[in-house]
């Protein structure tokens, strides 16, 4: 038997209906915040990703990477805003459009991760970007956002976890400090740690290894070493989420699996799932990348999560959409009663055929396993009199309806 691959999720009803329905408060909620709706491909040239940085877990090791018939290098993307970014720079949108360009999205990454309960090959991918406008702001404005959005759909209790990553004026001393503080207990790091040392030492702020962790939490931190510009933004950040009711706790380590980040990092977690998986979603600012995909620089910011992980925390979601009438016909040939389903369904009323060609009372059990509010049964003395039965499953009271009358009855 043929089966999906590892890693990737089968969406079938009634959690199809779930994924759609979070998809639409999604877009709904980020349109309520003026961010519109942008597509961009599933498949970029693998150097638009590698221009994230090279020395990121996922660039290094999780990429799904593949050569075309043309010979050219191409890459399922691990995530949106490389996409979003490369699309601003290719449409030369910070030129011609008003700033910032507010954007959000949803579709499918792909990411050769060891797949586990909410870490997946294949994962719904939703998240916003915006755009040329530097002020701490959007940065409250996009965690505001998020942190809104899993309350709404009762995604809580949530942990917001914050950070600022510096900029180009701070970072590289801080990160020769920090790596010649990592030199002097280059032995009691791991493999890994100690090669990060050497390529991105901030990446050891990652490690799970409780020693490198010991290490770690000894170390200088980034977010005491911020120039006073860099300073000065995060502590606006910071006040104006408190001031629209969030608590978030500062934590340096939140450097965040990516290379692009410049100043505010921030996650969202939660206890509902295992540590290695309880971010719900994540973002920060990445005021270098516009220019680093050739763009005029542009300050920007934003944020991604993973559909899978809120259903996974969240009951309160619900893709299923009500039934109103259930079509019971008994007539020869079932011509009338799919007249009568057409008529209902251009009237815009949900409704389904039930059990076609069987017998009154298999077609009336078919009524209630499809979860509508009324049968509507179609006989042939009815159709002579241009008339039906409507049913109420609920009270199983029935009464004669006009069929020219049955939709306006209904709706
Ligand atoms: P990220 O932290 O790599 O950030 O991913 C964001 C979220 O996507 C995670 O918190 C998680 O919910 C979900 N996610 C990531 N990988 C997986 C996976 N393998 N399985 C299930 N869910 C997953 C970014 O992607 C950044 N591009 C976010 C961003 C946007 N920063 C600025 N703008």
């Amino acid at each position: 038997m043929v089966q999906a691959p590892k890693g990737t999720i089968d969406w079938l009803p009634p959690e199809g209906g779930r994924l759609d329905a979070l998809e639409s408060a999604f877009a709904a909620f980020a349109r309520r915040f003026g961010y519109r709706r942008v597509f961009t491909p599933v498949f970029e040239h693998t150097e638009v990703f590698l221009r994230l940085g090279e020395a990121t877990d996922i660039v290094k090791k999780e990429m799904y990477t593949f050569e075309d018939k043309g010979g050219k290098m191409l890459t399922l993307r691990p995530g949106g805003t490389a996409g979003v970014v490369r699309a601003f720079v290719e449409h030369g949108i910070g030129r011609r459009e008003p700033l910032p360009w507010k954007v959000f999205y949803a579709g499918p990454a792909f990411r050769r991760e060891n797949p586990q309960k909410g870490r997946y090959r294949e994962h719904c991918h939703l998240g916003v970007e915006a755009l040329g406008d530097d002020s701490p702001q959007l940065d409250v404005e996009v965690v505001d956002l998020l942190m809104s959005f899993l309350t709404s759909v009762g995604a809580g209790p949530l942990d917001l976890l914050v950070n600022s990553m510096g900029d180009g004026a701070c970072r590289p001393e801080f990160v020769i400090e920090f790596r010649a503080y990592l030199e002097t207990r280059l032995d009691e790091l791991c493999d890994e740690c100690r090669e990060r040392v050497r390529t991105n030492p901030l990446r050891t702020l990652d490690c799970k290894s409780p020693t490198c962790r010991s290490v770690t939490d000894a170390a200088p931190k980034l977010v005491d070493h911020l120039c006073s510009p860099c300073r000065a933004h995060f502590d606006s950040v910071c006040e104006g989420v408190e001031d629209l009711g969030w608590r978030s706790r500062l934590e340096p380590r939140l450097v965040r699996g990516q290379d692009y980040y410049t100043r505010t990092t921030f996650e969202v977690q939660t206890a509902a799932l295992e540590s290695a998986q309880n971010a719900l979603g994540g973002g920060g600012r990445y005021d270098g990348l516009v220019e680093d995909l050739g763009g005029d620089p542009t300050p920007a910011v934003g944020f991604g999560f993973g559909a899978e992980r809120v259903l996974l925390v969240t009951a309160e979601v619900d893709g299923e959409a009500p039934l109103t009438a259930a079509v019971v016909d008994v007539t020869e040939g079932g011509r009338s009663g799919t007249r009568i389903l057409a008529a209902l369904r251009r009237a815009g009323i949900a409704s389904d055929a039930a059990g076609r060609g069987r017998s009154l009372k298999a077609q009336l059990r078919a009524c209630e396993r499809l979860g509508a509010r009324v049968a509507v049964i179609v006989g042939p003395d009815e159709v002579a009199r241009g008339v039906v039965q409507v049913k109420n499953l609920t009270t199983g009271e029935q009464r004669e309806i006009a069929i020219d009358s049955l939709a306006a009855s209904l709706s």
